[in-house]
């Protein structure tokens, strides 16, 4: 997939195009007039949905903390009056003897009893409703192999994440290394409780659980059985095993939780002279050293490895992996009070690069609606209807294995509509490529193209207003938009620095097949971006690259940033933003304040606050990519995050609390 950088690639140092170029373009279009800076940004941004006079002089302490300046030193900060704590570094002991966290020298059956690297997307589930005692859930996205075997052979200097790790004289790799990574991918479920003091502490539990890159998982909806899904492993197509690139999430309204699936065809490769769409449409890799961290290269040429080559090897494909792909770009449903239940991978969702999900607000006697973006460049947003309704207290997952999945198409006028995807809709038949439902969701992708679905900017997460049911979307970047690709949902040629897209049903109604839109916020620095009150950005809120979204039960839209590997060397675009951080947003106003930023090299990833609202629970991914083979050669890790102790840095929980026991963010 070539990423330069990470798991995903950053923001290029390629110039950026005029913002105001792209917004005469956008406004002749749109026929708003010509005026100043302000209006433009208002008639532009805002729409029929744009912020009154009097909503914009601030909604009284919705947001109420002093923002924090943009940063670049290593380290946390928060608003004055707010406390940060470490929870749940990579490493941290959770189950059976609780192996201690060694620096770099773990094992791989230690590693499956400790959590997991690069943490992304996270709930707090309470415990009988608690605000001081639940269990976390946390996805791993990818892992950076330098630090997890930091105090092996051969690991002192290698180069960052892909491609980085060390195969011996025989061309293999280390089993017990493969055994490890695997291992630190997936999911970790475990509890913590509130202290004395305010501090939180992971605690031992029966519910304590690791899902890894191969734990058992069963698959559901209509794909359970299909040909596309049948391997040497499940010759019915009814198992697989693993999840990967958990990147963000959902929780449903039956209150389980829902890992995406989303860089994993980079895990695998098929050499075949040509791949089957199912797998070029995604990416699935052609060179013999793909499969990312090699896995199918492990010395003892266990099955368990062998599978993520999916070249074609035997005479039919129950005696290969060559469908081992078409088992992973789901939504995995995971019950985090029943840890003996498998996974669930719920097919009906579709198969893409699934960032996350989120639930509308779920109505008694109406279907179930969720939605969730394909993070790639110009790939689409999808929304999923259920065939049953939503009965409190008898739903379960299987309601999402029959209903009807949508792609969005954001029309210039501000208004859109969902497409369905299904048999014999929309030119999806057999004689355009289209077999049977199975093949479509298979396909999801190119069922997506054929139906004429709105190419968009990266759509990261989303997430919901519980309190007006208005709908967000980051769209985080997208570098190789060209001028002639702009529309009006995708402003910008060469974005940079991404942007925040919002839509409403009339009545409030998601099942809805029509819906109003405006981008809620334009993202970059005070001369690039455009705010739904009017004007741009400014020192108290500047950012770039929106990834995580999360709005709560108060209505704060709370931002992550996504700008890559930036560390205290960069120089580029993203330089004005410093790190990556958390800020604060009011939807009915448009009003963003910058809440918290964060070490050197890392992403913000996955937030969430117990139901009172007084503790806030957000992660620190990846710090230290951005360190060089040459620092790292010299054991320079390029952050002390979290520890500070010249181990190795590592993907942590911070814990937010206001001195005053107050509300986060009021
Ligand atoms: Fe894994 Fe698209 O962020
Ligand atoms: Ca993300
Ligand atoms: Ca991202």
């Amino acid at each position: 997939m070539g990423y330069e950088y990470g798991d995903e690639p950053p923001g290029n140092t390629s110039a950026n195009r005029n913002f105001y170029d792209v917004m005469d373009a956008r406004v002749g279009r749109r026929g708003f007039l010509m005026a100043g800076l302000a209006t433009l940004a208002t008639g532009l941004i805002g729409g029929s949905l744009s912020a009154t006079p009097a909503q914009a002089q601030g909604r009284s302490g919705l947001i109420g903390f002093k923002p924090v300046p943009v940063s670049y030193a290593d380290t946390v900060v928060v608003p004055e009056g707010y406390t940060a704590r470490v929870l749940g570094p990579v490493g941290t002991p959770i189950l059976g003897d609780l192996p201690a966290f060694r620096s770099g020298a773990n094992t791989g059956a230690e590693q499956e009893r400790q959590i997991g690297q690069h943490h992304d997307g996270m709930h707090f589930f309470p415990i009988d409703g608690s605000s001081s005692d639940g269990l976390i859930v946390v996805n791993h996205e990818y892992i950076e192999p330098r630090f997890l075997h930091a105090a092996k052979d051969g690991y002192r200097g290698v180069a960052h994440n892909l491609a980085s790790v060390v195969y011996g004289a025989d061309g293999k790799r280390d089993d017990d290394e493969v055994r490890m990574e695997m291992a630190a991918h997936g999911v970790s479920v475990y509890r913590t409780t509130r202290q004395a003091g305010g501090t939180w502490a992971v605690v031992a539990d029966p519910r304590n659980r690791r899902v890894t890159a191969s734990t058992p998982m069963e698959i559901r909806g209509p794909v359970r059985g299909a040909a596309a899904v049948r391997t040497r492993f499940s010759p019915r197509g009814v198992m697989a095993r693993g999840t990967l690139s958990n990147c963000a999430h959902g929780v449903t309204p039956w209150n389980t939780y829902l890992a995406a699936e989303e860089n994993w065809s980079s895990y695998f490769l098929n050499l075949d002279a040509e791949q089957p769409r199912e797998h070029a449409r995604y990416g699935v890799w052609k060179h013999p050293r793909g499969g990312r961290y090699g896995w199918h290269l492990a010395r003892s040429g266990a099955d368990d490895c062998i599978r993520f080559d999916a070249s074609t090897r035997a005479a039919s494909a129950t005696r290969d992996y060559r469908n081992e792909p078409n088992t992973y770009g789901w939504m995995v449903e995971i019950d985090p009070f029943n840890p003996e239940a498998a996974p669930i991978k719920r097919t009906h969702l579709g198969r893409f690069a699934h960032e996350g999900v989120v639930f509308a607000p779920a109505v008694e006697g109406a279907p179930v609606v969720c939605y969730s973006g394909d993070d790639a460049r110009f790939e689409y947003i999808y929304k999923f209807v259920s065939e049953g309704v939503w009965e409190p207290g008898r739903t379960d997952g299987s309601i999402l294995d029959s209903g009807t999945l949508y792609v969005a198409r954001f029309n210039d006028d501000g208004t859109g509509e969902w497409l369905a995807l299904a048999p014999g809709q929309n030119g999806l038949t057999p004689e355009n490529g289209f077999a049977d439902l199975a093949d479509i969701l298979v396909n999801t992708r190119l069922a997506a193209d054929h139906v004429g679905a709105t190419k968009m900017d990266r759509p990261e997460w989303g997430a919901i207003d519980p309190n007006t049911g208005a709908v967000f979307f980051t769209l985080t970047n997208n570098t190789r938009r060209t001028q002639a690709e702009v529309d009006a949902a995708n402003p910008r040629a060469v974005n940079n620095f991404g942007h925040i897209v919002r839509w409403n049903y009339a009545g409030g109604d998601h099942q809805q097949a029509r819906f109003d839109w405006d981008l809620f916020v334009i993202a970059g620095d005070a001369r690039t971006s455009a705010v739904g009150e009017g004007g741009a950005l400014n020192d108290d809120n500047i950012f770039a690259c929106p990834d995580g979204l999360w709005c709560d039960k108060d209505s704060r839209l709370w931002i992550q940033t996504d700008m890559g590997d930036v560390g205290p060397d960069y120089e580029g675009p993203l330089k004005p933003f410093g790190m990556n951080g958390l800020l604060a947003a009011d939807p009915a106003t448009g009003e963003i304040k910058r809440f918290m930023t964060g070490p050197w090299g890392q992403e913000c990833t996955g937030v969430i606050t117990t139901p009172d609202g007084t503790t806030m629970f957000v992660n620190f991914q990846h710090p230290g990519a951005h360190a060089t083979p040459a620092q790292f050669a010299v054991g320079d890790y390029g952050s002390g995050f979290p520890d500070y102790d010249r181990t190795v840095p590592r993907s942590a929980t911070v814990v937010i609390t206001k001195d005053d026991g107050g509300v986060i963010g009021s």
